[in-house]
Formats: structure tokens, sequence, C-alpha cells
């Protein structure tokens, strides 16, 4: 009933709507209105009640809960179904959880993580309210070879939401976008299989949309920033988060359709930050210096060091600095 009423108010937007005229259109009484009204308010609806006029919706908060998102969202461009907590560990891990029960395009998002991680054992900033945190479980019939290439294809879907908002955003392979050298999204692909099946892929996707300088720990400050830094506006999560998702449908449709990736790495060969550069590829206990070449058609990238041509499947690159 808290969707209906919420669409009810959304619907008559500048207009007030008597609580008799909805307690008649969804055959409930007025006490059962009146209490919905009273539980949206507490979940941050600013909902205004004026005698003999009925109520408004003057202000929905930036929550990414799937009635919050409702009005975004597109009956036809959505991943199904959206699993939506205030505060989790990390969606990653939930995801990965449920994965071997849950439907194939399960989307979990959280307002906050208490234990967000990003790659190589590391923690993802993950604070309340300000970003976006979003892990999508995907079973394709495909083979494990083909992962990596899942992470080319969710950088080029953010790149493609966010670009908008922030122009000259490029994608660092494989897995970051950055502004001006700062990371702006991660994102953590994690699967489980065996040799020949792939049981499921968890494409774990973070994105600093409000956070502001002070609020990054000092370690992150020279490192990380966000949409708002960049921008100066406080944006909306919610349309973000449905864009990312509506890109992310529209790219996967597209994979499965064809079984190409090409129109996702086209965008991150466009994009990308790395390549023609003179780069470090980092290793436990050494360093070396490269040129960054192509990212080919199974998602690798390939370089060219002194001793000729690689493909790194993974790893640590950085520019090299001159
Ligand atoms: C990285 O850059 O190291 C990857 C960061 C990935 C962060 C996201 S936030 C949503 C999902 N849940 C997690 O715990 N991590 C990923």
């Amino acid at each position: 009933m808290k969707s209906k009423i919420l669409e009810l108010l959304r619907n008559t937007a500048s207009d007030y709507l008597s609580g008799e005229a909805m307690s008649e259109t969804l055959g409930v009484s007025r006490a059962a209105i009146w209490k919905v009204i009273h539980q949206l308010r507490e979940e941050g609806y600013e909902i205004e009640a004026v005698p003999r006029k009925g109520y408004r919706l003057i202000h929905q908060p930036d929550r990414l809960s799937p009635d919050c998102l409702a009005p975004y969202l597109t009956p036809d461009n959505t991943f199904q179904p959206l699993i939506h907590f205030a505060s989790i560990t990390s969606t990653n891990d939930y995801a990965k959880s449920i994965a071997l029960e849950a439907e194939e395009g399960t989307i979990v998002i959280a307002d906050e993580q208490t234990k967000g991680r990003g790659r190589r054992g590391r923690d993802w900033h993950s604070p309340a309210n300000q970003n976006i945190y979003l892990s999508l479980i995907l079973k394709p019939d495909l083979p494990i070879h083909q992962v990596p290439l899942f992470t080319q294809m969710a950088a080029a879907a953010v790149w493609e939401a966010l670009s908008p908002v922030l122009p000259g955003l490029t994608i660092k392979w494989p897995n970051d976008l950055l502004f001006e050298g700062r990371k702006i999204c991660g994102i953590l692909t994690e699967m489980s299989g065996e040799m020949h099946a792939l049981h499921y892929l968890v494409i774990g996707i973070g994105i600093n949309v409000n956070t502001t300088a002070e609020d990054f720990p000092e370690d992150l400050q020279s490192i990380a920033s966000s949409l708002r830094i960049e921008t100066g506006a406080l944006l909306s999560r919610q349309k973000l988060a449905v864009n990312v998702i509506e890109r992310l449908t529209q790219h996967y449709r597209e994979v499965i359709k064809t079984g190409s990736f090409e129109t996702a790495l086209t965008v991150c060969r466009e994009q990308s930050n790395l390549l023609g550069e003179a780069i470090n590829i980092h290793s436990r206990d050494s360093v070396e210096s490269a040129r960054a070449v192509q990212i080919d058609s199974d998602g690798f990238l390939v370089v060219e060091t002194a001793s000729g041509i690689r493909r790194l499947s993974s790893g640590e690159v950085s520019i090299r600095k001159k």
C-alpha cells in the first residue's frame, strides 16, 4: 500500500490529495492512509497536510530503495529484483551469499556499507547516504575466460551514465573511473565457477557521488574524488543509480544477444587514460616499464615491454610520471 500511496501523491505533484479520495481509490480506511503517511514521514518524506484540502508531497529523500527509485525506472530497462539495505556490511558479500538461489539480474543496493571492500583486500570508503554501492548478480552461459570482459562492460556502462554529469571522466583499465587522476568509481568483479562452468558473477560498483573532500579520510584525499567535488553540485543518487542500471541493462542485453562485448570495449578504448601512455606494471616485488598499446577483444591490456609484447588479464598499472 505504501508504494500505491506514494504513486498517488507523486501523480498529484503540486496539488493536494484528500485522505478521503485516497481511501476510496485504494479501498482502505482513512486511518490506514494516515498510518502510512506517518510511516513515510519517518522515512524522510516531507508531506504537507492541510485540513479540508488533504496531503501534498513536498520532498522525497534521496534514498536508493525501490520505492524511491520507482519514479525514474522504466518498466523495460531494469534488472529485477532490486534488494535494498539502508546499511549493510558489503553489497558484494550479501550478493554472494544469495547468488546461487537468486534470480539472474538481481541487484543489491545500499545507502551505506560498514565493510565495503575494494580490490586486493582494500577497504572501500562507504559513508551513509552520500554515494552509490551496488552489486549485480549475473549468471551468463558463457565461458569463465570471459569474466574480465564483464568488468569492462560495467566500466563502459558507468562511464556512459556519469560522463554527461562529469565530462572528462576517463576509464582506467581494468576497473576504475577517474577524473584528473582521482578515483570516482571502482568496480570489483567476483565469481564462482569451475573450469568450464560459471555459477555466478557479482559485479560490485562503488560510485563517489556526494562525498565532500573533508569527508574522505586523509589517506584518500589525494587519490579519491567525487562527482560533487568535481562539479560543485549536490547530485541525485537516485537518478544516477537508475542511469547506471539502465546502461548496464542495455550492454548486458547486447552481450547475451550477440555474444560480443565490442560495444563496451570500444567505449573502454576510446575513454581509456592508459592507451598510448608510458606505464608502470606493478607486481609484488617489482615494477616494470611498458607502453599500453591496446585493450584486446578478451578485455586484456596489451603492453609493449623491453622484452616484447605481453597481455595482462588484470593487475596494477599506473601511468608513469613524466
Ligand atoms: C576497487 O576499486 O578496489 C573496487 C571497489 C568496489 C566497491 C564496490 S561498492 C559496492 C560493492 N560492495 C563492496 O564491498 N565493494 C563493491
